[in-house]
């Protein structure tokens, strides 16, 4: 058997021919030592029935007629100035944020979960985050926007600075070549990262952004980025169920890790990851927009904060909030809301079932 742990857990090391065939048994989310490039026999069919999921769902940007946003964009008293503003930073939130998380799925996430069939579902998600990516590309070209400006809002916004910069802080650790899981300080080095993609920017950073654009939507404004939204709101939900699992049976395999103080320490995170979406939403929206406000937001903020933490057992931040963004729950159901927007939208598959919001 082969005993260095990097090639057990890349799948690439050198064969042991003759090696028994896998055990269900001995297959783990973390620090497995059953062979990473055998998916049968299936251990986790959470994750297997995601990536039929996803698969389910495939869609391309291209396939959204922009001609209705490109007019409306083109007119100049179309939009107020602050819905052009809000529109933008939107976009520029979006922009980078779906190849940070790409590279954090692909060169962070995909060498420490040792499973097959998790790792079948991270090539998925990695290929939607890259349909994700061309959705702004194609937006860009589309209204004729400044291709610099969106993609280095990253950089140059503070409030969208701000939010990359916390998530990039809590996965410096996989950053080192070296690092390796496998100590209790390592394998909780691994869930913040998780907590900090899947729970946080996945889960719960993009909200703000879907709720925002999905407005538009409602009020027969920019109805092609809207529909786009659509589709990527109903991936990353996946996505996100997806990280939740993840983490969740990170725990119940290593009940050692989900201390009382680690319990404090993601709940700490979840607040953070809160109070910067809030001053996002106030920077994105500082008079307000199509019956939306800046307060709204940061009780819909609270509300899925909440929700997250219940997804991972753990109590809630804030106290009884309730959503103030109702119709954010019927905006998944593609085939329900077909016509949500009164535009063409080309009835796929739906994924069905998901636990969102
Ligand atoms: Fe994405
Ligand atoms: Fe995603």
């Amino acid at each position: 058997m082969t005993t260095d742990a990097t090639s057990t857990s890349s799948g690439l090391g050198s064969i042991d021919r003759g090696a028994g065939r896998v055990h269900v048994d001995d297959k783990a989310m973390i620090n497995a030592r059953a062979d990473v490039n055998q998916l049968l026999p299936l251990k986790y069919h959470w994750a297997w029935e995601k990536y039929l999921a996803g698969c389910a769902n495939h869609w391309m940007p291209t396939e959204v007629s922009m001609q209705a946003d490109i007019a409306l964009w083109r007119t100049p008293t179309g939009l107020t100035d602050d819905e052009r503003h809000t529109i933008k930073r939107n976009l520029g939130f979006f922009a980078a944020s779906e190849s940070l998380v790409a590279n954090n799925v692909v060169l962070a996430v995909y060498r420490h979960l040792t499973n097959p069939e998790c790792r079948q579902y991270l090539l998925r998600q990695a290929f939607e985050e890259a349909v994700h990516t061309h959705t702004f590309q194609y937006v860009c070209e589309s209204l004729g926007l400044d291709g610099g400006e969106l993609f280095n809002m990253y950089r140059e916004v503070p409030s969208i600075t701000d939010k990359a910069a916390w998530a990039l802080d809590h996965t410096q650790n996989l950053e080192d070549p070296g690092f390796r899981t496998g100590t209790p300080e390592t394998d909780r080095a691994f869930l913040r990262d998780l907590v900090a993609f899947y729970v946080v920017f996945e889960g719960m950073w993009f909200y703000t952004g879907f709720a925002q654009i999905l407005s538009f939507g409602r009020r027969n404004k920019m109805v092609g980025v809207a529909e786009q939204y659509q589709y990527i709101l109903r991936d990353e939900s996946i996505h996100l169920n997806f990280g939740v699992d993840v983490i969740n049976q990170i725990k119940a395999e290593n009940p050692h890790l989900w201390t009382d103080a680690f319990q404090a320490e993601v709940r700490t995170m979840l607040g953070e990851a809160c109070e910067l979406e809030v001053a996002y939403g106030r920077d994105t929206m500082p008079n307000g927009l199509l019956g939306l406000n800046a307060g709204q937001c940061e009780r819909y903020m609270r509300f899925i904060t909440n929700r997250r933490c219940a997804q991972l057992g753990l109590a809630p931040v804030f106290g009884a909030v309730d959503n103030p963004f109702p119709w954010m729950s019927e905006a998944i159901d593609l085939k329900k809301e077909k016509n949500f927007f009164e535009t063409r939208v080309t009835e796929y598959a739906s994924g069905s079932s998901l636990d969102w919001d």
